[in-house]
């Protein structure tokens, strides 16, 4: 068994996926805009994703915007039939590279649609709806309409399943009175677990949660306690903190960015790293003390 077989699989939307995946996010320049320092080193990124077993890629056409996207196309395509891609919409890029809203119904189609054209896709197997009511964490707003255009171009065949991305549990309680929601994408990781109860609820309901920023993101995590663990577990601060989720729930789905070969190494050998009783429960404490 491939180390990344070790994380075992989770269904998303039609598909079983396994856990460990990739998010493409930091392919992209410097604050997600624009084209990457190194072309071929991020196309180096995804082939190596995927020859490594990863079968769950994380990307957006605001990534850039249109670069993550061209480049899994290039390095990726024709793709292989077990390979799940997950887009999401609702936000778009000024000329600055500033986060905005996108929500009108004809903002959606375009997104969807540009999103299809630069994948190399004919249809989106799914598309998150990012919800921008606060870009930096889920603000409570009803998400009727924009969801209600999303669903149209579910049933006009561009979409094949839909999940929503930075949400209240009222809003996704909302959303499953309009359509199937078959995932959320929201920040989480082992110091910031505002969604605890949630990622159980949706467990219960065997709905994938995917967590942004698992590492941290932007500002990746720095903890002793996570250091302290890695070091008795001859691991890295990263991979415990990816084991950490993967032992959290199974529903969980990971997608770690990288723009790194190796990190992307080191973050898939972290399927195969158990943690025992007493890691787990200082790790447990580390959201109590941030
Ligand atoms: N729905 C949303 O609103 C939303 C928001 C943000 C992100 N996302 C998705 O979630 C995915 C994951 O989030 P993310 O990429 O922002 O954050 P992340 O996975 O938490 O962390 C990425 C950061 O950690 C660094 N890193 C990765 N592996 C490392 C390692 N082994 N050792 C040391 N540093 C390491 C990366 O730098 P290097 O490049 O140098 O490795 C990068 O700075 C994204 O790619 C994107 O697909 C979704």
């Amino acid at each position: 068994m491939s180390s990344i077989d070790q994380s075992g699989t989770f269904s998303l939307g039609g598909r079983r996926v396994k856990r460990l995946g990739y998010g493409a996010m930091q392919l992209a320049g410097p604050g997600v805009f624009g084209p990457p320092r190194d072309h071929d080193a991020a196309l180096a990124v995804l082939r190596e994703a995927v020859a490594a077993g990863v079968n769950h890629i994380d990307t957006s056409d605001f990534y850039g915007p249109h670069v993550t996207n061209k480049l899994i196309r290039e390095a990726l395509a024709p793709y292989s039939d077990d390979l799940v891609i997950v887009t999401k919409i609702g936000a778009r890029r000024d000329e600055r590279g500033a986060w905005l809203p996108a929500f009108a119904p004809e903002e959606l189609a375009r997104a969807v649609h540009d999103n299809l054209r630069n994948l190399g896709l004919e249809t989106m197997e799914v598309v998150n709806l990012r919800i921008m009511f606060d870009t930096h964490g889920p603000a409570e707003g009803s998400i009727e309409e924009p969801l209600a255009a999303l669903a149209d171009l579910q049933r006009q065949g561009l979409v094949r399943h839909i999940g929503l991305s930075n949400v209240t549990p009222a809003q996704i309680a909302e959303g499953r009175g309009i359509c199937e929601i078959v995932c959320v994408q929201n920040h989480y990781n082992v110091a910031h677990r505002a969604d605890d109860a949630l990622i159980d609820d949706l467990a219960r309901d065997g709905v994938a949660y995917v967590p942004y920023f698992p590492l941290g993101g932007f500002s990746p995590l720095q903890s002793s306690t996570l250091n302290e663990v890695a070091q008795r577990l001859g691991a890295t601060p990263m991979q415990v903190a990816l084991a950490w989720l993967l032992h959290r729930s199974p529903n969980i789905l990971l997608i770690p960015g990288t723009s790194s070969v190796g990190h992307l190494r080191e973050n898939l050998a972290a399927a195969a790293l158990d943690l025992p009783e007493e890691a787990l429960a200082a790790l447990d404490g580390i959201a109590a003390r941030s």
